[in-house]
């Protein structure tokens, strides 16, 4: 299959190539399209054939449920059994980054919650993201558009790298703002939990309800997650990653970066622009400055995509602090580097 890749000027919205991606969508194809956290791979969510045919695109785990995206408020009252008081003030966040679970209403195909009896559903505010829902006018089932286990796309080339061939159209909308995933909060129990951290911390969340709970993986290494998403080994380069956290973090990955490298191992780091100028030598990405999470959150998928390319063995990176922002950015970084973290 031919995969065609539509530009859309986001100061100048094109409502055919709005139109186009709607049409494909309603006929059961599958699309990439922008949001803003990640790309997603977006088919008719209630389209069971459609809906299957994401799980055998990205080779996903027939356990692990999707994301239905809406374009307004009131397309959720259909897809879900019942909105809880607390449901209803974290809607106030909407459109934006944050995933509420549900318990499901009977029009959701069983492919789309894994089987089980709740449902997620996100209001994303990327404007062509909203667009082409309310074109389409159904919900669009959309996981992020990466071939599973890969690291979430941030932008067009980075969808077209893991899905050319696979799809026929991918709406290139730029790089996404955010850059990781939506925050996961569970609503369909009596505690709001929290089951992927996100731009939404925490933090954040707790100054709207302040009962949320994070989930126990969350927390604790050998508990199940209840996202089963979280379970599985996420967003990895292909080279072998390892995540230094503290003051000595940079001095530590030198000494490292050099050992290595004398070995004849090629390495890349990925350190705080401060940092930047001491790896000189090394193939090596900024994360910006360590004040700004946001821009690390920005930068981070796509960096590790970037050492893949540069085709780099191993990527010694500069983590953070495990919270607000951090957390949601150590989340991904620890599954990226398989658990090899150290702090020091
Ligand atoms: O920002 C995002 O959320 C992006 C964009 C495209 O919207 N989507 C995304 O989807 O990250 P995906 O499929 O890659 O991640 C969805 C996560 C998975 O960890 C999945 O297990 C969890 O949400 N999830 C979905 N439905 C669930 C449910 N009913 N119960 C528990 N976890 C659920
Ligand atoms: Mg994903």
């Amino acid at each position: 299959m031919e995969t065609e890749v539509l530009k859309i000027d986001r100061e100048n919205i094109d409502e055919d190539i709005i139109k186009r991606a709607a049409v494909l969508l309603r006929r059961g194809e599958l699309v990439a399209i922008p949001t803003e956290t990640v790309y997603g791979l977006g088919a008719n969510g209630l389209d069971e054939k459609a809906c299957l045919n994401i799980f055998k695109t990205k080779n996903r785990p027939a356990d692990n449920p999707l994301i239905l995206h809406i374009s307004n408020k009131e397309m959720l009252y259909n897809l879900v059994e019942d909105v809880s008081d607390d449901a209803k003030k974290l809607m106030t966040l909407w459109p934006g980054p944050l995933t509420m679970i549900f318990k499901k209403s009977e029009i959701i195909p069983e492919v789309v919650t894994a089987g089980g009896d709740t449902v997620a559903v996100r209001f994303p505010v990327d404007e062509i993201a909203r667009r082409i829902i309310e074109e389409a006018n159904i919900p669009i089932a959309a996981p992020s558009a990466n071939i599973s286990g890969r690291p979430s796309p941030t932008n067009a080339s980075d969808c077209y790298y893991d899905l050319n061939g696979k799809i026929p159209l991918i709406i290139d909308g730029g790089d996404c703002n955010i850059g990781i995933e939506s925050t996961v909060i569970d609503m369909s129990e009596d505690t709001p939990t929290i089951l992927r951290p996100g731009f939404y911390t925490l933090e954040y969340i707790r100054e709207i309800l302040p009962n949320v709970a994070l989930d126990d993986a969350l927390v604790d290494d050998n508990k199940i997650p209840k996202s089963p998403g979280q379970k599985y080994k996420h967003y990895a380069p292909k080279a072998r990653m390892q995540v230094y956290v503290g003051d000595m973090a940079s001095d530590f990955i030198y000494k490292k970066a050099r050992e290595y490298q004398n070995k004849g191992i090629k390495v890349g780091v990925l350190v705080f622009e401060d940092n930047m100028k001491r790896f000189e030598g090394f193939e090596r990405i900024s994360f910006g400055d360590r004040s700004d999470l946001s821009q690390m959150s920005h930068v981070l998928f796509t960096a590790l995509r970037k050492m893949d390319k540069l085709k780099v063995d191993l990527i010694l990176a500069e983590g953070v602090m495990d919270n607000n922002l951090g957390k949601s950015i150590m989340n991904r970084m620890k599954k990226s580097a398989a658990g090899n973290i150290e702090y020091l």
